[in-house]
């Protein structure tokens, strides 16, 4: 692993273009990580990827603004620019763009991406407006660093297949890599919000991947019918009460689509509200 003590701090949109395109000039290829920063091991597994995949690696940290409603938690996401950096620096990461609003929607702003099918279902169905504001960011970041591979975590099932079809539709020359979700030892998948967690929470939050578990494991035993796997897992959620549940679900891993009968690489996706945050988590069967 290498580590650098320089890392370049870019804040503003010219000042990052202009640093890729002299790399790119020079025949450096770029890897791109997008963030909103409060970097945990999750973050981190994509940059280690990412520092593998090109010359040069750039992870983007921004709190973005348009993909959160308007009763969600933009003012109190967490912000740990020293700590961040320092995270980074020990990965070898070479620029961290971290632009203001500002900087990203300027006075005027008004052009969107929507990803239509795709951002439908899931968080999509009880988070207007999220997807299309995800995309949007994305599809600037990818403009304005203008890198060779960016890499999503499939902790974030939906928005990473919505970044793939967005890139493919748009005939975008950049290559999207999908990496596994980092977990706790106890199960628990890594995410800025579980520092929103009380130690209980903490304890109910487990259960929701269990309930994946226990939905992966009925359907190696033979289950099917997709009812009755959402039943077992949400069965794991009560038994923890985990009451306030948005969605258990079993969908097709690509289109997203619901399904009767539950298949090899379909997804099982979850969402609950367990104290004041609001976990995903999901497995693919
Ligand atoms: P953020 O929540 O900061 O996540 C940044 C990236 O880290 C995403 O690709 C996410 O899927 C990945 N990630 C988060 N937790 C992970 C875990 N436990 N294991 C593996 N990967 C994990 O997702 C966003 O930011 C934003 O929507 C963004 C894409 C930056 C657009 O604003």
């Amino acid at each position: 692993m290498s580590s650098q003590d320089v890392i370049t701090v870019i804040e503003d949109v010219a000042e990052m273009k202009a640093y890729s395109n002299a790399l790119r000039k020079e025949g450096k290829s770029i890897a791109l990580v997008p963030t909103m920063g409060a970097l945990h091991e999750g973050h981190l597994s994509l940059m280690r990827e990412g520092r593998k995949r090109a010359d040069i690696l750039v992870v983007s940290i921004f709190v973005n603004p348009t993909q959160f409603g308007p009763s969600e938690d933009y003012n109190k996401y967490m912000r740990d620019r020293e700590g961040d950096l320092e995270k980074m620096k020990n990965i070898g990461v070479d620029a961290v763009f971290m632009p203001g609003p500002d900087e990203i929607y300027p006075p005027g702003f008004q052009t969107y991406v929507q990803v239509e099918e795709l951002e439908k279902p899931l968080c999509g169905a009880l988070r207007p407006g999220h997807f299309r504001g995800v995309a949007t960011v994305v599809l600037k970041l990818f403009n304005i660093v203008k890198a060779d591979v960016a890499l999503f975590g499939q902790k974030d099932y939906q928005q990473w297949k919505i970044i793939e079809r967005m890139a493919r539709d748009l005939n975008l020359d950049i290559e999207i890599l999908g990496l596994p979700i980092v977990r706790e030892e106890t199960g628990l998948a890594m995410s800025s919000r579980n520092a929103y967690l009380s130690d209980q929470d903490t304890q109910r939050a487990l259960s929701l991947s269990r309930a994946l578990l226990e939905v992966k494991s009925q359907f190696a035993n033979g289950t099917c019918k997709t009812e009755s796997l959402v039943d077992s897992g949400k069965r794991v959620l009560e038994r923890a009460s985990v009451e306030d549940v948005d969605y258990l679900e079993i969908r097709d891993g690509e289109t997203l689509q619901n399904k009767h009968e539950a298949t090899g690489g379909d997804v099982a996706a979850v969402a609950a509200r367990v104290g004041g945050a609001r976990l995903i988590d999901n497995i693919i069967l």
